[in-house]
């Protein structure tokens, strides 16, 4: 008999990309409500936990991770009974609660930073002198220096956009006012965490001037990945297990070293990082094999993740760049199963049960993202990944928002066949097939044992196995020959015969010895 695992380990949590899920209010953008009136379809589908995006008071610099009330909902998604509400009724239907949290940087709204502005408490943040050019050579993550000037000659530190100062985590202050806010929400009822830019938050004493390629995020950078930001974890972790019902966290961890990534994890630190090789890997066999070895070697819980709100849709990244690109979306759905026969937990992001691909062609006036603006146009940025989804009808606003309104991004006119109301009670559609694929893992929870074993496979397929589990990936161009097996548990594509076709991936079942 296998040990209870506990929920988080072995979970598949679905990303709600707040703004762009379900707008129930009108406004054209998504909202508390909204989402609660879709949670029977999430249920259905079939996953453990929703990780909600920021819905805290914000202006909205960067899409709500510019936070300017820690503790309160913004009016454009709701109030916090809609928050109480929507937790409320998630636990009833059995799906945990996972919110985003942002400690790197707040809001230039905030009341402390407006506070530092008139020169109050501004070591709360990051002020140096400067004179006329920046204390130092660092760059914004979103394009332009990461130094701004105020009106009264100081320089203040932002990683991101100019809306969004870092914190100064060296002082206390800042530590205990977040302890504070974890505790606000855990009170609330959430069941979990989701740290951004967890690898911020302390920068090197003396904020040393910093070749551009160490300034990327990596294990040795001044910028990123400071020692001293385990403390902080170490806190929340106590705070984390102070609560009943395994309450989690896990980090948003950019780093180049699965080693690196493996400290955020220590038993009294964080219970997840996001292993975030996979998002940025091609569709290739050996690609897929070293991030599958190289994370099981360094983490004991690991996480997965093909899609999230910060980068081009697996549809359209594995078809080439290719909008609709049926190979992409055949290799995204292989990509799934094999992501959810490996043990650890899958995190999935909206739409990508759709089978919905990046949208290429929004207009410039369309596009919101910072990175856009502060890159002149040159970065398309992120928008394209945050469409609102398509729920219903043939047309804008596609049951997103009630008829008549425009959402907040441009939908697609191409998407009329990709609705969940078109493909639901299809089996052969993307979400049909997620479905299946969910319930599969399911039924096989807890049964299966933590080691992979690999099979042999040609150069360009993957074929492990776990315990009567075999799964089979085809990422190359010829028909890969299936191991012995008594039965096809699914395929991303129907399989017939002993062959996999490329682009398709396989669960069989194979009886013990
Ligand atoms: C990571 C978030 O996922 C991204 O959307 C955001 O822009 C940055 N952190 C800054 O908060």
């Amino acid at each position: 008999m296998l040990m209870e695992t506990p929920w988080w380990r072995d979970a598949v949590v679905y990303e709600i990309y707040v703004r762009s899920f379900a707008d129930a209010s009108g406004d054209g953008v998504g909202d508390l409500p909204g989402i609660r009136q879709r949670l029977p379809y999430l249920a259905e589908l079939g996953v453990d936990a929703i990780w909600l995006t920021p819905f805290y008071r914000s202006p909205m610099a960067d899409g709500g991770y510019d936070v300017a009330d820690y503790r309160d909902v913004d009016p454009l998604f709701g109030t916090l009974s809609d928050f109480d509400e929507l937790v409320a009724e998630a636990h009833r239907l059995g799906l945990r609660v996972i919110v985003d949290i942002v400690p790197n940087h707040s809001s230039s709204a905030h009341e402390w930073f407006q506070a530092a502005l008139r020169g109050e408490g501004r070591d709360r943040y990051i002020f140096q002198d400067g004179g006329e050019s920046p204390p130092n050579n660092w760059q914004s993550t979103f394009s332009g220096p990461a130094w701004s000037k105020t009106p009264d000659g100081q320089w203040y530190l932002h990683l991101f956009a100019p809306e969004q100062p870092d914190f100064n985590w060296r002082n206390p202050e800042v530590h205990s006012e977040f302890l504070d806010v974890l505790r606000f929400w855990l009170d609330r009822g959430v069941d979990g965490f989701r740290i951004d830019v967890a690898m911020g938050l302390y920068k090197a004493e003396g904020l040393p001037d910093t070749p551009p390629e160490d300034q990327a995020f990596k294990a040795e950078s001044p910028i990123w990945g400071r020692p001293e930001v385990h403390e902080v974890y170490r806190d929340w972790r106590k705070v984390l297990d102070s609560y009943e019902g395994e309450r989690m966290a896990i980090g948003e961890v950019w780093t180049d070293s699965a080693e690196d990534l493996a400290l955020y994890v220590r038993p009294d630190e964080l219970h997840q990082s996001f292993n975030f090789a996979w998002l940025e890997a091609p569709w290739s066999g050996p690609a897929f094999k070293k991030i599958i070895d190289d994370t099981l070697a360094a983490v004991t819980a690991p996480t997965w993740v093909l899609s999230n709100h910060d980068v081009i849709r697996h549809v359209t990244r594995y078809g080439d760049g290719l909008t609709n690109s049926t190979t992409g979306l055949a290799r995204a759905r292989a990509a799934l199963l094999a992501m959810l026969a490996l043990p650890g937990s899958a995190y999935l992001y909206q739409g990508e049960e759709l089978g919905l691909p990046e949208v290429k062609d929004l207009p410039p006036e369309a596009r919101q993202d910072p990175i856009f603006a502060r890159s002149k146009g040159e970065l398309a940025g992120r928008d394209g990944c945050r469409v609102p989804i398509p729920w219903s009808g043939v047309a804008e606003p596609y049951g997103f928002s009630p008829e008549g309104t425009r959402p907040w991004l441009p939908q697609s006119v191409e998407w009329a066949a990709l609705s969940a109301e078109r493909q639901s009670n299809d089996p052969g559609s993307t979400l049909g097939f997620y479905q299946e694929a969910l319930r599969a893992r399911r039924e096989l929870r807890g049964t299966l044992p933590d080691e992979i074993i690999w099979l042999d496979a040609p150069e360009d397929a993957l074929i492990f196995s776990r315990g009567p589990l075999t799964c089979v990936i085809n990422c190359g161009s010829e028909p890969v020959r299936l191991p012995p097996h008594d039965r096809v548990l699914i395929g991303s594509a129907p399989v017939e015969g002993h062959l996999l076709l490329p682009d398709t991936a396989a669960w069989l079942h194979t009886p013990e010895a």
